[in-house]
């Protein structure tokens, strides 16, 4: 299914995925967001590269760039720096001049989000969005993942709690959190994050489940759903209906 989208609104999109990283973020104690017209930054001040973001899409990306990879360096925090497809032609080679190493490319997918979702096991997931689930939530990403937990509890705080915009799923195995997914709504595009599902519980159809549910729960007026995805779940979404409509080159720095 191909999915009619100009370029005025890809760009939105990719301004959506730091307002949706920017509203699970702001409890974090290094929080900081700068959104600007050559892309964003959310801080969570975390020892963890996917935890501190920046994107760079805009029309004079140099500058934006130096600027995020400055906030890092003087924060003595990893992070995650994406290029966008309008610009990483040219802003790769000034990404490693800068000290950012390059990991690749991750597909940016979408779907309409009233597509029918694919038949899925009968699996116990809850959408209830309160402290237990939440640290439930984040020993998930921790595991699947390989991110510190007090990293990650650090970061995930009650405003995401409290927000109506964030939507947190929790798929369990004989009452045991296996499978997790947040969404978080952005105007009339929804974004899903944190997808993870414990190593011992992977392949046996419990994010397919938790997904299919956080898909299909209250759209909130959203009618576009999107994503970063990893490789190994690009096929899991593709089952979906997400489709590619972009890709972020992805760089890390290190302290
Ligand atoms: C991606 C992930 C959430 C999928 O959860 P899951 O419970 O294994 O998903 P399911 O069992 O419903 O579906 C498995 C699908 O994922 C793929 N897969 C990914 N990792 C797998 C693994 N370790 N074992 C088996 N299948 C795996 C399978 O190929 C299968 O693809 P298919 O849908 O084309 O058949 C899980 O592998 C995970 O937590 N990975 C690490 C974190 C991550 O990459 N998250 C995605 C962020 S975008």
């Amino acid at each position: 299914m191909e999915i009619p989208l100009d370029s005025l609104c890809i760009k939105n999109l990719w301004q959506s995925l730091g307002h949706e990283v920017d509203q699970i973020s702001q409890d974090a104690t290094g929080y900081l967001a700068a959104f600007v017209s050559d892309g964003w930054i959310v801080l969570t001040g975390a020892q963890v590269a996917d935890l501190n973001m920046a994107l760079v899409h805009g029309i004079s990306p140099q500058a934006w760039l130096e600027d995020s990879v400055n906030s890092f360096k003087t924060r003595k925090i990893p992070g995650v720096v994406f290029l966008t497809d309008s610009v990483s032609s040219f802003m790769s080679q000034a990404a490693s001049d800068l000290g950012l190493e390059n990991q690749g490319v991750m597909p940016h997918l979408a779907r309409r989000s009233d597509l029918n979702t694919p038949e899925v096991a009968t699996v116990d997931v809850s959408n209830y969005k309160d402290e237990t689930s939440l640290r439930q939530a984040a020993q998930l990403q921790s595991n699947a993942f390989g991110y510190d937990l007090s990293e990650l509890n650090m970061t995930l705080g009650g405003k995401v709690l409290d927000n109506p915009a964030v939507q947190l799923f929790v798929g369990r195995d004989c009452g045991r959190p296996v499978s997790t997914v947040m969404t978080i709504a952005d105007g009339r595009t929804r974004g899903v994050w944190n997808m993870a599902t414990d190593p011992g519980y992977q392949g046996k159809g419990f994010g397919s489940a938790v997904l299919a549910r956080a898909l299909n729960y209250s759209r909130q007026g959203c009618n576009l759903d999107h994503l970063l995805a990893t490789q190994r779940a690009e096929s899991l979404y593709r089952r979906f209906g997400f489709r590619p409509i972009g890709t972020a080159s992805t760089f890390t720095w290190q302290p």
